[in-house]
């Protein structure tokens, strides 16, 4: 099962793709958590990276598309993968469609408004990765391994706007350029049943 998931930031992507890495037990790949990861460790492609991730910029295709190919290539990918975050234009589109096309895309539309509203009240787990948000967990620790949650460093209102303006112009053409390969879902809905549409979907659609 090879799936692109697509929205605009904070849709939801991370949350309902690390459900469906569980549940079908294929790799969930964030591109976004790998830069942030080279980041926090202060590798070279960390440093080459970084003003790009704080300014909402994306990160040239060449680094991009190297780093996606690299993790492709591992064994654990041979049964499929949940994308997130990649592809984010029509140039790394035609690269995954020549290296391993996706059979589907599902695509979650938010408001900007819900968006920005999220945006600011997310909290991660820098050790598990565990994602969270302030509207609907109050505690400042992990549920999961108990490691104090941070804040993402291009979490703010300075970058906000240009990652939106980003997705506007860059990857939501992506929606023709997959035309009927792409299945919408409502990301506003809450998160168990936005999550049990799309479980069904794959489940009807994929498994047989
Ligand atoms: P990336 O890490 O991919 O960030 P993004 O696309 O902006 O998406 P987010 O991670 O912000 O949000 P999400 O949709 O995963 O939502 P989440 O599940 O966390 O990319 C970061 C940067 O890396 C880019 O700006 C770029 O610089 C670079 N980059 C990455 N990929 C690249 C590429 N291919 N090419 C070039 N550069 C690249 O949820 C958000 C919040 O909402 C959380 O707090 C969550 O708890 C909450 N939430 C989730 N679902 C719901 C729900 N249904 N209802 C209410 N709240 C919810």
């Amino acid at each position: 099962m090879k799936i692109v998931i697509l929205g605009a930031p904070a849709s939801g992507k991370g949350t309902v793709a690390k459900k469906i890495s569980r549940d079908f037990n294929i790799p969930h790949i964030s591109i976004g958590a790998m830069f942030r990861e080279n980041i926090n460790k202060k590798t070279q492609l960390g440093c080459q990276v970084e003003q790009y991730i704080t300014t909402g910029e994306l990160v040239p295709d060449n680094i991009t598309c190297d780093l996606l190919k690299i993790r492709l290539k591992q064994k654990d990918c041979e049964n499929g993968f949940i994308l997130d975050g990649f592809p984010r234009n029509v140039n790394q589109a035609k690269f995954l469609n020549e290296f391993s096309a996706p059979e589907v895309v599902l695509l979650l539309s938010i408001t900007e408004q819900e968006s920005i509203k999220r945006i600011l009240g997310r909290l991660t787990c820098p050790k598990c990765k565990e994602i969270y948000n302030l509207s609907f967990y109050k505690n400042s620790t992990c549920k999961i391994c108990g490691t104090t949650l941070e804040h993402r460093v291009d979490d703010n209102e300075q970058t906000i706007k240009k990652r939106f303006d980003v997705y506007q112009k860059e990857t939501k053409p992506l929606i023709d350029f997959y035309n009927d390969k792409v299945v919408e879902f409502r990301g506003q809905d809450d998160p168990d049943s936005l999550y049990d549409e799309i479980k069904n979907f794959l489940n009807l659609n994929l498994m047989m």
